[in-house]
């Protein structure tokens, strides 16, 4: 049963087109990766995914409701949440206000304490200093802050958009256990890395997007198996 179905996806920036014929499907409870050189569209599909970009043509639909031309604010509240480039945080604001940031939509105080609970156990440094500014934090402490934020509306669907960048290898690993954590409660994960090996040691599968295209799929070992994924990786890490 899929959760999230994109079908033949064209995207453009103004004048330039960016997304050609992009199509995923994706099932409840799958950690899938989307792969591709800089360019090739990954961040592009995530942004219309939550509807920040329109979309020319082709189709979204999220639990089984055509999302192609709705707001983001309800495509967020049916439970699609992103974690984006470069984290974008409020730097000058506590790393608790920006986590509450992410829950503005929740509704009552008694859910948004306990998905603060949900992010600190996640994050356990993230409570040591939840009174910080959040650019004070370390590159690593920043992005737990961007993905508990994201957790914050208690999502279905978690996009993360090159969440390893500016961390440092040590922190890496936490985050991946975390992010495994997350999965481990029945979150599905779309995870957009440079890193080919790394994202192949977390997902179950994969998409390789090439110049807006989905070229290639398959899992972890279909695609290491593939002399052309082989080919079109080699040197992108
Ligand atoms: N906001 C934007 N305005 C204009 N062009 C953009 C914008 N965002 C991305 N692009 C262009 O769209 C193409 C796909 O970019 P992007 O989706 O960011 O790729 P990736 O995330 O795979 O590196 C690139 O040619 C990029 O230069
Ligand atoms: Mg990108």
């Amino acid at each position: 049963m899929s959760l999230l179905k994109i079908e033949n996806l064209q995207v453009s920036h103004g004048p330039l087109q960016a997304l050609w014929d992009v199509s995923l499907d994706i099932a409840a409870g799958e950690k899938v990766g989307l792969l591709g050189a800089n360019g090739a569209g990954k961040s592009t599909t995530l942004g219309a995914v939550v509807g920040y970009y329109p979309v020319q043509s082709g189709c979204i639909t999220f639990d089984r409701e055509d999302e192609t031309r709705s707001e983001v604010s309800q495509r967020l509240s049916r439970g699609m949440a992103l974690v984006p480039e470069g984290r974008r945080l409020f730097t000058d604001m506590s790393v608790r206000e920006n986590l509450e940031m992410g829950a503005y939509m929740s509704g009552p105080r008694r859910k948004l304490a306990e998905s603060l609970e949900h992010v600190f156990s996640l994050f356990p440094i993230l409570n040591e200093k939840q009174r910080q500014a959040a650019g004070t934090l370390s590159g690593g402490q920043q992005q737990m802050v961007a993905i508990g934020r994201a957790l914050m509306s208690r999502p279905r669907l978690l996009l993360l958009d090159e969440p390893f960048i500016g961390v440092a290898p040590l922190i890496i690993r936490d985050v991946m256990d975390a992010l495994a954590k997350i999965a481990a409660e029945g979150i599905t994960i779309v995870l957009v890395e440079q890193n080919i090996h790394r994202a192949l040691e977390f997902v179950d599968r994969a998409y390789v997007i090439e110049n807006g295209r989905t070229i290639l799929e398959g899992t972890r070992q279909q695609l290491l198996d593939d002399a052309s994924f082989g080919a079109k990786m080699l040197g992108l890490d």
